[in-house]
């Protein structure tokens, strides 16, 4: 027999989440919880993969068909239990083969513990197999209850237990192999006679034994990969196992993590050995960071791609490509559409957005470059403005190559700024500057000689400017 259908039990409303989101949408480690089980589920051979849904319908289905857009989804209208949601999940498929069942709530799930449940599965023949874990804390799971020859005898939900029941610390994972030709014809005599009056599937290994069937539980060795998120608390708490997995994965890859518990790389993420990670800094989405980079304290890059070499102090980037050796921070904002060339520089206070910043160029301090080109070795002076927008529209500043932008500069687009070309410090740039030039746009000084003897005398600035034939001119 080989595995036929997956069916993934995603519709319960997560009323313990106490949120306008479906439970199965929130998210620990770049993926929502249900895209970490479909993750799991992704290397199976199984021939149909369907979804159950309920609660946030829309938005689950939506989800679905982005990130599994061969799945199929059935609608579950009421919750009936995880035994009625899997009835609906069958109408629609064919019973041949194994079916395995599993929810979208258990996000450490690993494909490699479903492909051992499987395999003793399909090794034994057996009607039904279940995964289970010991728990040190099974408080909220159903319990494994085993015959004297340790053989399953039931499932007991926890609000249905008695005491004795209650102290079996093996737990239920929710992740079940079936035959999917008995399961049809088990899960029609399921009844609603316990404390939630739902249709409960661990019910259905009961009714499999009692006509005969060989139950077996699989006991795999790490609970952690079971734990169900019902709650906030369980939410943080896998958020915070993964990260360590993550962690500890990367570290052994060579990666240098100096502290693994302020340090955070999604699931979704790749770090290359030889990076190295300092305190508070979150790696997530799809970001790429390149041997060499250090990346951090306190440093979120989202969804960037950051090559050899680069460093990112203290910095907040989405969507942005940092190139080789290039430099960011301390306080630096990079949003999307940022380019950063090789050995270019993006410092302190600085704000980008759909910038391209050549190779060696440098903006060093206080600045905003938004909707900009920037050729290769120019240097735009501190607290430079690149002003992109009238009031209604976005417009582009070119800037050329080994170009010197003074200090305070004002480049209103859209404009251009030729190649090796000056701007005076404190210019308004309102017309374009021609190569070699430099662009002067600020009004002459003129010096108002004794004024502060005159207008405030008596002051600190007066006396120091008495000491001076110069002060007491005019
Ligand atoms: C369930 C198991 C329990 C197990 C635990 C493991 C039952 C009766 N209990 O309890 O033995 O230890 O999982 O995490 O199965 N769902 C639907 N439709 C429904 C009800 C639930 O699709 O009508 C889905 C939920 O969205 C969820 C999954 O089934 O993804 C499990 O439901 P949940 O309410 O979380 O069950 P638990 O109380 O965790
Ligand atoms: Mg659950």
């Amino acid at each position: 027999m080989s595995l036929e259908t997956v069916v993934v039990l995603a519709a319960g409303e997560g009323t313990r989440m106490k949120s306008t989101t479906p439970k199965v949408l929130h998210e620990i480690s770049g993926l929502t919880l249900l895209g970490h089980v479909l993750h799991a589920v992704s290397g199976l051979k199984g021939k149909n993969l369907c979804i159950v849904v309920g609660a946030g319908r829309e938005l689950v289905e939506a989800h679905v068909a982005q990130i599994a857009p061969h799945a199929t989804t059935v609608f579950q209208e009421h919750r009936g239990g995880t035994g009625h949601a899997t009835q609906l999940a069958l109408a629609g498929t064919s019973s041949q083969g194994t079916v395995l069942v599993l929810a979208g709530d258990t996000p450490m799930l690993t494909g490699a513990s479903l492909e051992a449940l499987l395999e003793v599965h399909h090794k034994g023949k057996f009607a039904a197999s279940v995964m289970t874990a010991e728990h040190p804390d099974p408080t909220g799971y159903g319990r494994i209850v085993r015959s004297e020859d340790g053989s399953l005898l039931r499932i007991v939900e926890e609000r249905d237990a008695s005491d004795e029941e209650k102290a079996i610390y093996e737990v239920n994972s929710g992740v079940y192999a079936f035959d999917g030709v008995k399961l049809a014809a088990a899960i029609g005599k399921l009844k609603n006679d316990n404390s939630q009056g739902e249709l409960y599937l661990t019910d259905v290994l009961e009714i499999l034994r009692n006509d005969g069937g060989s139950i077996a539980a699989v006991l795999i060795e790490d609970f952690i990969e079971i734990l169900g998120v019902n709650d906030r608390a369980q939410l943080a708490e896998s958020a915070a196992l993964l990260r360590d997995l993550i962690n500890d994965n990367l570290m052994k890859a060579g990666v240098t993590i100096v502290d693994p518990i302020s340090t955070w790389v999604d699931s979704t993420a790749t770090v290359e050995s030889d990076v190295t990670l300092l305190p508070g800094t979150w790696i997530a989405g799809s970001t790429k960071v390149a041997s060499g980079a250090v990346i951090g304290p306190r440093s979120t890059l989202l969804n960037c791609t950051v090559a050899s070499g680069a460093q990112v102090i203290e910095s907040h980037c989405t969507g942005a490509v940092i190139g080789a050796n290039a430099s960011v921070g301390p306080f630096t904002y990079l949003r999307p559409g940022t380019q950063l060339g090789t050995s270019s520089k993006a410092g302190a206070f600085v704000e980008m957005k759909n910038a391209v910043v050549g190779d060696g160029s440098k903006v060093p301090h206080l600045s905003y470059v938004g909707d900009a080109t920037i050729g290769e070795g120019s240097n735009i002076g501190a607290a430079t403005i690149f002003v992109n927008y009238d009031g209604v529209e976005k417009h582009h500043t070119v800037v050329g190559d080994h170009v010197r932008i003074g200090s305070d500069s004002m480049l209103v687009a859209p404009i251009t700024i030729g190649d090796g070309a000056y701007t005076a410090a404190g210019s308004v740039i309102t017309e374009d500057v021609p190569p070699g030039a430099i662009g002067v746009a600020r009004a002459k000084q003129r010096n108002v000689l004794g004024w502060v003897l005159r207008k405030r005398s008596g002051t600190k600035s007066a006396d120091a400017a008495s000491r001076h034939d110069d002060g007491k001119k005019g």
